[in-house]
């Protein structure tokens, strides 16, 4: 009588240690995804991103927010500046699963560019699908934001636009590592060192203008710089960015919502 009662002791108490440490993980995922989304007629939706929180004024408010189209006349083509000045390095990082979008995010130094004599320190690349940018109208398959801050504060996004195609290099060495988020409920997962130069640019003109990040806070006076020859990856490649994520914008279907904030 007295062993099973220590049995049944035991079980229950391993039955709360489990439960106590599901929970954590579960509710900090929740909350990351019902903080805002891109659900057009959502209350959390692009439309109303700006009232979500005050800081976050400039989605609605705001007098040159992004993403745009790339004919948009305040967009200026540009190729009298020679190449992108950038000093990358590899650096270890992380996948980050942030329920609207997957996050790859440098935790070291992982270099930077240098814009007009300032330099911008790079923090993280974030993919959208479709594209945020679109170009007389037309989105395309996927859209890399690498994600670059100066040391006041300031903000310097270089894109990359992909249509289907051939295989990216870049996502190929990322292949494992994604397959292994979109299967686990995980919001990290260890990626190793990256190195932010085999991202590849590969052109000396580009779009630039002046906008804003395109996810709350909108932060304004970003300088974006899309770099003007379209690239290449795969649908496979695509719908793996898109499948780990639960959201609206990680629908599989390619064609799938177009969002205007
Ligand atoms: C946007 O501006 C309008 C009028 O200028 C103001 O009434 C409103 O509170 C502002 N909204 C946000 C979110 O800042
Ligand atoms: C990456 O992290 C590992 C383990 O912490 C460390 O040994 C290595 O030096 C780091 N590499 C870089 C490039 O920072
Ligand atoms: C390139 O960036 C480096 C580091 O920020 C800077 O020292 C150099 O002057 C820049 N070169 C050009 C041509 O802008
Ligand atoms: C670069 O600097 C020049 C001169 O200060 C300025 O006219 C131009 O708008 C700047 N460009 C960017 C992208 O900041
Ligand atoms: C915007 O950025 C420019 C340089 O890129 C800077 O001179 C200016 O002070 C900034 N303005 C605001 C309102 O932050």
């Amino acid at each position: 009588m007295g062993k099973v009662a220590i049995q049944i002791f035991f079980s229950i108490a391993f039955f709360l240690l489990l439960v106590s440490r599901i929970r954590p993980a579960t509710s900090q995922e929740v909350e990351d995804e019902e903080e805002f989304n891109y659900d057009p007629n959502g209350e959390n939706g692009p439309a109303n991103w700006g009232r979500i929180h005050p800081e976050w004024g400039a989605c609605s408010n705001g007098s040159m927010q992004s993403p745009i189209d790339l004919l948009n006349e305040r967009v200026e083509v540009v190729s009298h500046l020679g190449r992108l000045n950038r000093s990358y390095k590899p650096a270890n990082a992380t996948l980050r699963n942030r329920g609207h979008d997957m996050m790859l995010k440098w935790e070291g130094d992982a270099g930077s560019i240098d814009i007009n004599g300032t330099e911008y320190l790079l923090k993280q690349s974030h993919w959208h699908s479709p594209s945020e940018h679109s170009i007389n109208g037309k989105r395309l398959a996927l859209e890399v934001h690498m994600v670059h801050e100066s040391v006041d504060g300031r903000f310097a996004v270089v894109g990359i636009m992909y249509m289907i195609g051939r295989p990216d290099s870049f996502l190929s060495s990322l292949t494992q590592k994604l397959q292994s988020v979109a299967g686990s409920s995980e919001r990290d997962t260890v990626a190793g060192v990256v190195d932010p130069r085999s991202i590849k640019i590969g052109s000396r003109k580009y779009y630039r203008y002046i906008g804003s990040l395109t996810i709350p806070p909108c932060t304004e006076n970003t300088t974006w710089t899309i770099v003007r020859k379209v690239r290449t990856a795969t649908r496979e490649q695509v719908r793996l960015l898109r499948v780990a994520v639960h959201d609206v914008s990680s629908h599989p279907d390619l064609e799938y919502f177009p969002y205007i904030k």
